[in-house]
């Protein structure tokens, strides 16, 4: 009897049950069915397999190519041959053409001149501003400020996308730890972590809420990938890169950037590990695509199919053009190989047809999430082009990125912020008065009379009696020093001197590797015989990478370093140098002494002989084995102290978060933002792990005299790495946690992960 109503309540149990899971099934199925989102991706796939059913098999493989415009007395415009190309659909994008009205016209020979109508899709290198030019990536990143970044990208893209441009090649969100490698300048340091929150910060600036909006413009992570560990700092060189640091130290950025949702990847011209990376189907499909679910577009650099002739493989263009087309390259860029050289491979049936299809299914999609197939002439309103462009609250926006950019690296005795009756200030240096070096490399439609120079910042920033003298002293490079007398002269005149020195526009950048990281030209003779006057001497630093200046650092009683702050680098210069901002930003990438100790990075291994005083140990002869400034350094007028580092459970299981608080105070005489950085060290693994890796950080502003408690939570995936199988572990035994103002000076604990060994997903 008893028995029976046992089965009974199983069987009774089991039909409850499987009436709940129909329930779920059926509201889940309902809740598809009503999911815009879902609903939204059904019709646009729809409609892209309409259009290409009815395409030919020229005018998919012309859906793959993207050209550039020539430079013409009118501007950058398409060749006749192009605009053929265009009528018959052979050309799917172009790149580097800007204007509202130009562009349109363009648009109009593809939407009403082609047999399919297929709208172009316009993209350009949109990296730090439009016209409206921010600081360059490298030194938004030292704001530590996401929000900030995402919003500079947001006025860039709105500017941008209001001349014509749907698609920006950016962020650039390379790793960069080779300071020689000129393209540090485009992306955001040294650092996975804060690189990844960059990556994402600019992603969403980009590419706003809604890509179908007319103010967005569809984002691309490049250079897919480790393309800055060219050997030697060297651009474009080859990378030989362990799956570990790849996956540790390179990846990272880039899937930060497909979990916030970036429209489209470009490949780097680099190789790894023997393939160039427009061949490498393992990192291109298997990674990107396979294990983080990346369904956008995939673009090669610019003729980097074809250049993989020159690396070696493949042995004739059509190849090279197989090679990219089975990696998962979808669009290729400049060489024209798809459009010529394919179509064979798909008639003898050596390339799947299947695989011309999903590119040519991702292009369309990324052109119908843009809005262009409902409106193409959507982003060509000239009327919005003129309202917006230098709008003035970009400009003011601009003006305060860049205040947030610069990092005080010295200050002396608090010799700043200058008093703005200071009796008489020489401004010396050849990047002064200098309206080119502001706006970086790629900078859209910068112009260089929108900069308002350094010297134009003081000069708006004085009280009427501090009489301004100014010289070059010298170029930025040349051997030229007839200047030098002049400049002693009003150095010797002044009470204080304010020299300008560093790299001009182009000696960072594509294609600007150094091989040395001196002050080129004269500027060390210059800077040494303004320091013999005796005067204060307030150093400024205009630069795309860090430079080795300890010398000078030690005799300037400041430094500011201000990287390229874009067009209003005068004005928030000034801000600093006078007092009205109070400098908040710190480094993102450690400062050598000298290119000798290249690669220096805060995130190294220990080895098994840490540097000391003995002989057999890893160091330099010559040298301290710290950098000139750490990773995370930077200053404030104000200073602020760190006490009572607690960690509130000092031993932790797998589903607990770990609760972290330190006290800060602003001991100093003013209100100012302290950037506050949490790193965390996993001593002794079945790997060997960094000696430290960042974790957290926050921005905090206090008056002066204030104190708060600021508090950090760090969870698994906080704590994970790659063991020797590259699966992401945490494995139990103690951490250190470590708190501080720079990467250097931090108060310690630690504490004890107590559970099992946990394997957590890749998608993080
Ligand atoms: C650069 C890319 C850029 C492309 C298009 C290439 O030389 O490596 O970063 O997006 O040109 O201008």
């Amino acid at each position: 009897m008893r028995r029976t109503v046992k089965i009974k309540l199983t069987e009774l149990t089991q039909i409850i049950i499987f009436i709940v899971i129909i329930q779920i099934n059926m509201i889940l199925i309902v809740y598809a069915q009503n999911d815009p989102s879902q609903n939204n991706m059904k019709l646009m796939d729809e409609f892209i397999e309409n259009l290409m059913s009815r395409m030919t098999i020229e005018e998919k493989l012309g859906q793959l190519n993207q050209f550039p415009g020539q430079r013409t007395e009118d501007g950058i415009r398409v060749s006749k041959e192009h605009v053929e190309y265009i009528k018959k659909g052979y050309v799917g994008s172009f790149l580097s053409i800007a204007g509202a009205v130009y562009l349109g016209e363009l648009q109009r020979f593809a939407v009403e001149e082609s047999r399919l109508g297929i709208p172009l899709i316009i993209g350009y290198d949109v990296i730090h501003g439009f016209r409206t030019i921010f600081p360059v990536s490298i030194a938004e990143a030292c704001s530590w400020d996401p929000e900030a970044v995402e919003r500079s990208a947001r006025i860039a893209a709105t500017e941008a996308a209001a001349a014509g441009i749907h698609w920006t090649f950016a962020p650039m969100v390379d790793i960069a730890r080779d300071p020689r490698w000129g393209r540090i300048v485009e992306g955001s340091g040294e650092d996975p972590y804060l690189g990844s929150i960059m990556a994402a910060a600019r992603v969403r600036g980009f590419q706003g809420e809604d890509l179908s909006k007319p103010n967005t413009l569809l984002a691309c992570a490049k250079h897919f990938v480790a393309y800055g560990g060219a050997e030697g700092g060297r651009d474009y060189n080859t990378v030989d890169v362990s799956e570990r640091t790849l996956h540790e130290i390179y990846l990272p950025p880039f899937h930060a950037a497909v979990n916030a949702g970036v429209g489209t990847v470009m490949g780097g011209f680099n190789e790894i590990n023997g393939i160039p990376m427009h061949a490498n189907r393992y990192l291109l499909t298997e990674i990107l695509r396979g294990k983080w679910d990346f369904n956008g577009l995939v673009i090669s650099d610019y003729n980097a199919i074809a250049e993989m002739l020159v690396h070696g493989i493949g042995g004739t263009r059509e190849e090279v053009g197989l090679l990219a087309l089975k990696a998962g390259v979808d669009m290729d860029m400049f060489s024209g190989i798809y459009l010529n050289n394919i179509k064979g491979f798909v008639k003898n049936g050596k390339l799947s047809q299947k695989i011309i299809d999903k590119a040519v299914q991702r292009v369309l999609r990324a052109k119908y999430q843009l809005g262009l197939f409902e409106d193409p002439y959507e982003y060509n309103n000239p009327q919005r082009e003129r309202d917006i462009l230098l709008h003035p609250v970009h400009l003011e926006f601009a003006r305060e990125m860049a205040c947030k950019s610069i990092v005080l690296l010295k200050n002396e005795n608090n010799i700043l912020p200058l008093r703005k009756n200071t009796g008489k200030i020489a401004v010396i240096g050849p990047l002064a008065d200098d309206k080119d070096a502001p706006l970086g490399s790629w900078s859209a439609l910068g112009d260089p009379n929108d900069v308002k120079t350094i010297m134009a910042g003081i000069k708006g920033a004085v009280l009427p009696e501090t009489k301004i003298f100014h010289t070059k002293g010298c170029d930025v490079q040349g051997e030229d020093s007839s200047g030098f007398e002049y400049a002693i002269k009003i150095a010797k005149q002044s009470d204080i001197i304010i020299l300008v020195l560093g790299e001009s526009r182009f000696m960072s950048g594509e294609g600007a590797s150094r091989s040395t990281l001196d002050l080129p030209g004269l500027q060390n003779e210059l800077a040494k015989i303004i320091i013999n006057t005796g005067k204060p001497v307030i150093l400024i630093l205009v630069n795309g990478r860090p430079l080795s200046v300890s010398w000078l650092v030690e005799k300037a009683h400041a430094v500011l370093e201000t990287w390229f702050l874009g067009i209003q680098m005068g004005p928030a210069t000034a801000d600093v140098l006078f007092g009205d901002y109070n400098p908040s930003g710190k480094l993102v990438v450690s400062f050598p002494r000298t290119v000798g100790q290249i690669p220096i990075y805060y995130n190294h291994k220990n080895t098994g002989r840490p540097p000391t005083e003995q002989r057999n140990t890893s160091k330099y002869l010559e040298l301290p084995s710290s950098p000139l400034f750490p990773f995370g350094y930077g200053l404030s007028y104000t200073a602020f102290e760190y006490n009572n580092l607690n960690i509130v459970h000092d031993k932790i299981g797998a589903n607990d978060t770990l609760f972290i608080s330190v006290e800060l105070e602003n001991i100093g005489k003013r209100t100012g933002c302290e950037v506050v950085q949490l790193y965390i060290q996993d001593p002794c693994a079945s790997v060997t792990r960094p000696v430290k890796e960042l974790r957290g950080f926050q921005r905090v502003t206090l008056k002066a005299g204030e104190k708060t408690k600021v508090y950090f939570q760090l969870t698994m995936n906080d704590l994970a790495f790659y063991n020797l199988n590259m699966k992401r572990v945490v494995e139990p035994g103690s951490f250190k946690v470590f708190v501080g103002t720079n990467s250097e000076d931090v108060l310690v604990t630690q504490f004890e992960y107590v559970g099992d060994l946990l394997i957590l997903n890749e998608n993080r």
